[in-house]
């Protein structure tokens, strides 16, 4: 034997001790829950003129409105503790009734209260808004997580917000109208209630007279509050959208942009 096939001999020798000495592979028990995943949620910082821009008035500075937002949310935690209520819709009648300004303004409101932790999904995935309010750039959002099963916790985005999250949504569908009502959305609604006990969860919607899915998707959430905006929702309107949710989970109405003061 030459000095190379000894050397070949010796290295095969040592291999067999190695994987003889090793311990036999361990056996996953099926019934074992699978590892946790880390925390992919993307930490975002606002942008302070996207903000103001927006009239996003709640988080930092004094005035009237911040005032007004902390009665809202006064009122809105009392009615949900009472009847054990922890998701929130806002819709209105028509576009740009103020649906996303309110449900930004509670969200925050909410989150500054420090008994209260608050997410934020935004449901119009027609014409998305909440990250263009709030100055955030989202790679992936909710229909990332309905269309292509992307996990939720990459969807997700922490903003320089304590105790608040937002599930935005990333770019436009324009064929999104039977989205709102699938199983996969019911699903997620009734986990997004029921994993974490003390989050309230507010979904800023799309219109309920203009997109059929607004209404399908209602019955999954608490309670619904319809922002009607003065000297511009007609009344037939409010009237029409009262009938719709009739005898639903309908909270109450947010007079918003009102010529009255409180
Ligand atoms: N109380 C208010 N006073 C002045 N401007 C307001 C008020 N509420 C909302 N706005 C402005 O009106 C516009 C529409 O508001 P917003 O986007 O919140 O409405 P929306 O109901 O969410 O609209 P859409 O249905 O298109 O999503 C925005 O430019 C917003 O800054
Ligand atoms: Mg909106």
């Amino acid at each position: 034997m030459d000095k190379l096939e000894k050397a070949l001999q010796k290295a095969r020798e040592d291999r067999e001790r190695v994987l003889s000495a090793a311990p036999p592979p361990l056996e996953v028990a099926p019934e074992l829950e699978p590892a946790p995943q880390p925390v992919r949620t993307m930490t975002r910082p606002l942008s302070p003129t996207e903000l103001e821009r927006h009239r996003v008035v709640v988080r930092s500075g004094k005035g009237e409105n911040i005032d007004l937002f902390r009665m809202l949310r006064t009122k809105v935690i009392q009615m949900m503790e009472s009847a054990n209520l922890r998701t929130l819709a806002i819709t209105s009648p028509q576009y740009g009734d103020g649906k996303t300004t309110i449900a930004i303004n509670l969200a925050m409101s909410l989150a500054l209260d420090v008994k209260q932790t608050v997410l934020l999904v935004d449901m119009d995935m027609r014409k998305p808004s909440v990250h263009e309010f709030l100055g955030i750039e989202p790679e992936l959002g909710l229909s990332d997580y309905l269309l292509r099963n992307v996990p939720l916790s990459d969807c997700l985005v922490k903003p320089n917000v304590d105790r608040l999250v937002v599930l935005p949504v990333a770019g436009s569908l324009q064929d999104s109208s039977e989205l709102l009502g699938t199983p996969k959305m019911a699903r997620l609604a009734a986990e997004l209630k029921t994993r974490y006990p003390d989050r309230i969860v507010i979904y800023d919607m799309p219109p309920l007279l203009t997109q059929d899915d607004t209404l399908a998707f209602l019955p999954q959430v608490d309670g619904v509050l319809l922002v009607v905006r003065d000297g511009v929702s007609p009344i037939s309107q409010v009237r029409a959208c009262a009938e719709s949710l009739a005898g639903r989970n309908f909270l109450g109405t947010i007079l918003n942009d009102s010529r009255f003061s409180a």
